[in-house]
């Protein structure tokens, strides 16, 4: 089979040397990789490098080998065109569809995805002259990632920093994975909320359960690949990373989770409740650590009831226009105690997976079924937690119309 050939344009930002990994990561996963830099970009890295690091020829103009007719072939061949970093300049060069140098002339001759990782300044990132041309970019198709937030170059601090090289491969091995063009959740808000709450019993000790968090991440990693924008909110994720473009919002108990999911989806599409939420708390936080007494026997904890997110957002969702999808994990009865759930819930999906010590919890594979509340049933063979996040949007998408 032949390679997948992936463009990597590369604009002239500071954060042009992160491409270097992103190359990498192309190269020694099985993509033949031809990087197209601007002029600007080669002030941060030289050509040598990405020809090296490719193997494959580097040229900025139209003007070398032109018996190739670079201008176009390279672009019409392409099955992935990724441009990382993404300068202010390039996503207004794209927009305005300017064919000025070999990487704009590729953009336009490309009928493959295109994805963008913009990094730039706070105030170029934010100024309506971007933000017009990446809302450009988004309705023709392209999967544009949000910036994250952090160091920027000098002593600035903010959002315009390029996400994790890591993190922009995973949304372009989705896209490519995909393959379509459009991506058919541009232009939504999606919320996802993952991990485990934590109640705590006192500043040492909480209640809390076995959830991971990577089926949540899995989701809001493939909501992005589609175009959405996800807000993530994680319930002790530790040593997750922060999924390229997604906005995670960092909790920690039942009550916290409400807060920020109820806030994040004010304005959402579609809300996904993959977080192992805890039913209970309990009643009284001890100020301080609870301590053995000699001759005495524990006090019993005494637990109260937490407030149930999916069913108060489901609730509201006649009037909202939200789809609403919860998780439910059970270790027995599986069928059974999901319809059950699902119509106590009043949820639209309900998607239904066997737990159990060794199963599900922290791996990086699941099995389930979707539950609808039109009496579907859709199972999922046991596979990468990717591809329940995608049958989970594929569900959604059609039934945001
Ligand atoms: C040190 C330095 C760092 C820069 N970093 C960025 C950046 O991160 N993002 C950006 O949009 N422009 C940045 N610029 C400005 C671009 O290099 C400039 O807009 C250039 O025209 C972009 O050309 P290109 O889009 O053809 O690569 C930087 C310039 C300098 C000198």
């Amino acid at each position: 089979m032949d390679k997948p050939k992936v463009v990597l344009g590369v604009s002239g930002g500071i954060a042009a040397y992160k491409a270097c990994e992103l190359l990498r990561r192309f190269t020694e996963s099985g993509h033949d990789v031809r990087v197209v830099p601007t002029a600007s970009a080669l002030h941060f890295v030289g050509a040598a490098t990405w020809s090296a690091l490719s193997g494959n020829p580097v040229s900025t103009e139209v003007w070398d080998r032109v018996e190739e007719v670079p201008h176009v072939r390279i672009g019409q061949h392409a099955d992935l065109v990724v441009v990382a970093p993404a300068t202010a300049d390039m996503l207004a060069k794209a927009a305005h569809g300017l064919a000025d140098d070999l990487l704009t002339n590729t953009l336009l001759t490309a009928r493959c995805p295109v994805v963008f990782a913009p990094a730039m300044h706070t105030e170029m990132w934010e100024h309506p002259a971007t933000q017009e041309n990446v809302a450009t970019l988004r309705r023709r198709g392209a999967v544009v990632v949000e910036p994250a937030v952090g160091r920027l170059t000098g002593v600035d601090t903010g959002k315009g920093r390029l996400p994790d090289p890591a993190e922009i491969f995973e949304v372009c091995r989705r896209v490519l994975a995909r393959g379509v063009r459009e991506p058919d959740l541009a232009g939504r808000h999606v919320v996802v909320s993952a991990g485990g709450t934590r109640e705590p019993l006192d500043p040492v000790r909480f209640l809390g359960n076995r959830s991971s968090g990577k089926q949540g991440y899995a989701l809001a990693r493939t909501a992005a690949a589609r175009g959405a924008r996800v807000t993530l909110v994680a319930a002790n994720t530790t040593g997750l990373p922060d999924p390229a473009g997604v906005d995670v919002v960092p909790v920690g108990t039942a009550v916290q989770l409400r807060e920020a999911v109820l806030k994040a989806a004010a304005d959402a599409d579609a809300v996904v409740m993959a977080a192992a939420v805890a039913d209970f708390r309990p009643a009284v936080y001890a100020a301080g650590k609870i301590k053995k007494k000699d001759g005495q026997d524990p006090e019993p904890i005494v637990l109260v009831r937490n407030p149930d997110i999916l069913a108060e957002i489901s609730a509201d969702r006649a009037r909202s226009g939200q789809v609403i999808v919860g998780f439910a994990a059970e270790t027995d009865d599986v069928l059974a105690n999901g319809r059950t759930k699902l119509a106590r819930k009043g949820c639209d999906l309900l998607v239904v997976n066997e737990v159990g010590e060794r199963k599900t919890f922290g791996s990086e594979e699941n099995e389930a079924v979707v539950l609808g509340a039109d009496g579907s049933e859709t199972p999922v063979p046991h596979g990468p937690k990717e591809a329940l996040a995608d049958t989970v949007w594929d569900l959604v998408a059609a039934r945001l119309g």
